[in-house]
């Protein structure tokens, strides 16, 4: 059997080894901080500058969203294509995802999903979201049964947030895959062992499934596997992608964008966010596999307030003293940052930035105010959830015609 190769533009980004940051689909470690200038030069993607996020806004007709403007999405590859197909009326769609690897999302998971139901209504495009059961069956400790069981309680998760029904299809891979299986075929076709042992870093001693699970979630980013969306017949050639996500996904694309050519295919376009932090600190991302480490959409008012004030790291002096002398250390202090991801308001944020830089603010005063959004956001978000019943589920998971 000979196997076509890639050629490998866009996988260049060489060995881990050596390097001090770890970003993976699976592992964020970086002492100091993730240095996100560095992580662009070495996956080979490209800046948001203020050009592009002007001319966000002049399509859209909008202020740019905050995410925007506060760099937290801050890197893509080919939004300027997406933006010039969009100007010029054709035909694109929005893909995303997650794996269900807990009950419940955490405030991590928040950043994609927001900024997608963002773009979907400025652009008032179609989107699809793949929930990869199957990759945490593989990866995690867990049964089928409880993939599954992750999967409602996230996609009910999901569907809270706002998503238009007649524009939101939500799938299971455990039970769409026949449907993505052919698009999954051609894919798997084009890669060989070794490419995606180089992209990925599986050893010989992973499990089959990993080293075939990569093609799985590289085809939603092709329309023919959504027949229902985009019916037979239409010119699949035409059609773009483009895929929120953090940057640790980016891997998954990189590769999909090398063999998208050999597809006939368009290449995906990514727009990537930082990573929320993990309370201990910027050193790793807010993760579910770490309890700890994790606010959770589902957690109550005592737990988060509990989880801030135990282990949110404090950039403040270690004395009142010293925070009035010295003021805090806002590039290391978690609570900011979370703030810097949720609250809205620009003006009450640069307040607080300048007090507690400069000493006049106590760390317990940010972690005041960041429990009360988190309780808030956590507190709306948990009763839209609970009026996601599963008739609601069961249509967004269908298939069906859209309205687009
Ligand atoms: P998962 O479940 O690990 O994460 C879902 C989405 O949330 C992002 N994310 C974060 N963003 C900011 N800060 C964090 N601390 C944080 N933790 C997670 C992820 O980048 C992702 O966008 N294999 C994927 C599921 C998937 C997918 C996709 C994701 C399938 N197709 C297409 C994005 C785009 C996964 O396990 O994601
Ligand atoms: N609904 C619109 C149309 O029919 C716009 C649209 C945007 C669209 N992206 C699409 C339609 C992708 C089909 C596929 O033109």
């Amino acid at each position: 059997m000979t196997e076509p190769t890639v050629e490998n533009t866009e996988n260049n980004q060489g060995n881990e080894e050596e390097e001090e940051q770890i970003v993976t689909p699976w592992d964020v470690n970086a002492k100091g901080g993730v240095d996100y200038d560095k992580l662009i030069n070495k996956f080979g993607s490209q800046q948001i500058d203020q050009t592009l996020i002007d001319r966000f806004e002049r399509i859209t007709g909008k202020r740019a969203h905050p995410y925007l403007r506060r760099g937290i999405f801050f890197s893509h590859r080919d939004l300027k294509e997406i933006l010039d197909h969009h100007e010029a009326g054709r035909k694109w769609f929005l893909y995303t995802g997650r794996g269900p690897s807990s009950g419940s999302l955490h405030f991590g998971h928040l950043l994609p999903f927001f900024f997608t139901k963002y773009l979907q209504d400025a652009f008032n495009v179609p989107l699809v979201i793949q929930m990869t059961n199957d990759e945490k069956f593989l990866w995690k400790d867990i049964t089928l049964q409880q993939a599954r069981e992750f999967t409602i309680g996230n996609v009910k998760d999901i569907i809270a947030l706002g998503f238009d029904i007649e524009k939101t299809f939500i799938f299971s891979n455990l039970d769409y895959i026949q449907y993505l299986y052919p698009t999954t075929l051609r894919i798997s076709k084009l890669l060989n062992i070794n490419q995606v042992k180089n992209i990925f870093g599986f050893t010989d001693q992973d499990a089959v499934g990993k080293i075939s699970f990569p093609p799985i979630q590289a085809s939603p980013c092709f329309p023919e596997s959504f027949p229902h969306i985009f019916p037979p017949g239409t010119d699949y050639s035409q059609i773009k992608c483009l895929i929120p996500c953090a940057i640790d996904q980016d891997p998954y694309f990189r590769m999909t964008r090398d063999v998208a050519q050999r597809l006939g295919a368009q290449k995906p376009a990514l727009i990537h966010s930082k990573f929320f932090p993990a309370l201990q600190g910027h050193n790793t991302k807010m993760s579910a596999s770490d309890v700890n480490s994790a606010v959770y959409l589902s957690d109550n008012k005592d737990v988060v307030a509990d989880k801030i004030k135990k282990y949110a790291f404090s950039g403040g002096g270690a004395t009142k003293e010293e925070q009035v002398k010295f003021g805090a250390n806002l590039e290391v202090d978690v609570s900011f940052e979370y703030l810097k991801y949720m609250l809205d308001d620009d003006q009450k944020l640069e307040e607080i930035r300048v007090a507690y830089g400069t000493g006049k603010m106590m760390t317990s005063d940010v972690k005041k105010i960041l429990i009360e959004l988190m309780v808030k956001i956590c507190d709306q978000h948990q009763a839209a959830r609970a009026k996601v019943t599963d008739e609601i589920c069961a249509t967004f998971m269908s298939i069906r015609k859209m309205n687009i």
